[in-house]
């Protein structure tokens, strides 16, 4: 019995070649297809493939996000037009001038911000010792606006200037608040000169004596904790217990 027609034979010949321009073909677009990817994937890494262009999100996503953001934002400027000089853009300072980074800095991401701003407000004369570092060549100077420095920063700028450099390079912490500088300003009115590290150190880190959230948990420890409050604050937070 016959099984093959002679149609069916040249059929079966044209079958294969167009199977073979079949297989040239998806094999050259396998070929491009991996080109592409390995040219526009950036190694694969999942945050690079996306339609924001490389690197940091806009600053727009940033503030669609985080209503922190704009504080943070208008920081960066400050910090650009006054700390960057002696702190340097990324952060690190610039140890040959004895200027301490700002970036990983404990006295930057303190819980509370008290010591911090008192550095801004006032300046501050070493030793002192960042990151296990003991710094102490140079001072830096007040920041405020006085009536020696009329060019000096507001509360408000201050406000700006702290949250962003306790959330840039890595650094977190929370944000600074015009009250809480203005609270450290009304305080230290008769504070003459730069600080000390040690006096600093002190201090309370939070701003208005207060102790860190969650720090007080036994009568003893809330004992010292009020204890380390000035007197008029103790009086005003025992009236308002009592109410
Ligand atoms: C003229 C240079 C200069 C400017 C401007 C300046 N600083 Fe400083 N800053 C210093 C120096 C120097 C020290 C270390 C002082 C020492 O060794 O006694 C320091 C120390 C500090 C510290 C404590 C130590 C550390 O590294 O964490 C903080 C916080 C700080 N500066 C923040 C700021 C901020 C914020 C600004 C801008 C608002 C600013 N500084 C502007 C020179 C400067």
């Amino acid at each position: 019995m016959k099984r093959h027609s002679p149609e069916f034979g040249r059929s079966k010949a044209a079958f294969g070649a167009v199977n073979l321009s079949l297989l040239l073909g998806s094999a050259s677009l396998l070929i491009w297809g991996g080109l592409y990817v390995g040219k526009y994937s950036g190694r694969f890494d999942p945050d690079e493939f996306s339609e924001i262009p490389h690197g940091r999100p806009p600053k727009v996503v940033i503030a669609a996000l985080d209503p922190s953001a704009e504080s943070i934002k208008k920081g960066a400027k400050i910090y650009s037009q006054v700390c960057v000089a002696c702190h340097q853009a990324d952060g690190n300072g610039n140890p040959s001038g004895g200027i301490p980074p700002l970036a990983g800095s404990d006295w930057v991401m303190a819980e509370g911000p008290n010591r911090l701003i008192r550095i801004v407000l006032h300046g501050l004369e070493g030793p002192v010792k960042v990151n296990g570092t003991t710094w102490g060549q140079n001072q830096m100077p007040a920041q405020a606006k006085s009536a020696d420095n009329p060019a000096g920063l507001s509360p408000e700028d201050i406000s700006h200037v702290l949250s962003y450099v306790r959330n840039a390079w890595g650094n977190k912490a929370p944000m600074v608040s015009m009250d809480m500088v203005m609270t450290v300003s009304k305080e230290t009115s008769t504070q003459a000169g730069y600080w000390h590290p040690d006096d600093l150190m002190k201090m309370p880190a939070m701003v208005g004596g207060g102790a860190p959230a969650g720090a007080a948990q036994t009568p003893d420890q809330l004992k010292a904790a009020l204890k380390a409050l000035p007197a008029d604050q103790l009086e005003a937070l025992l009236k308002e217990i009592k109410k």
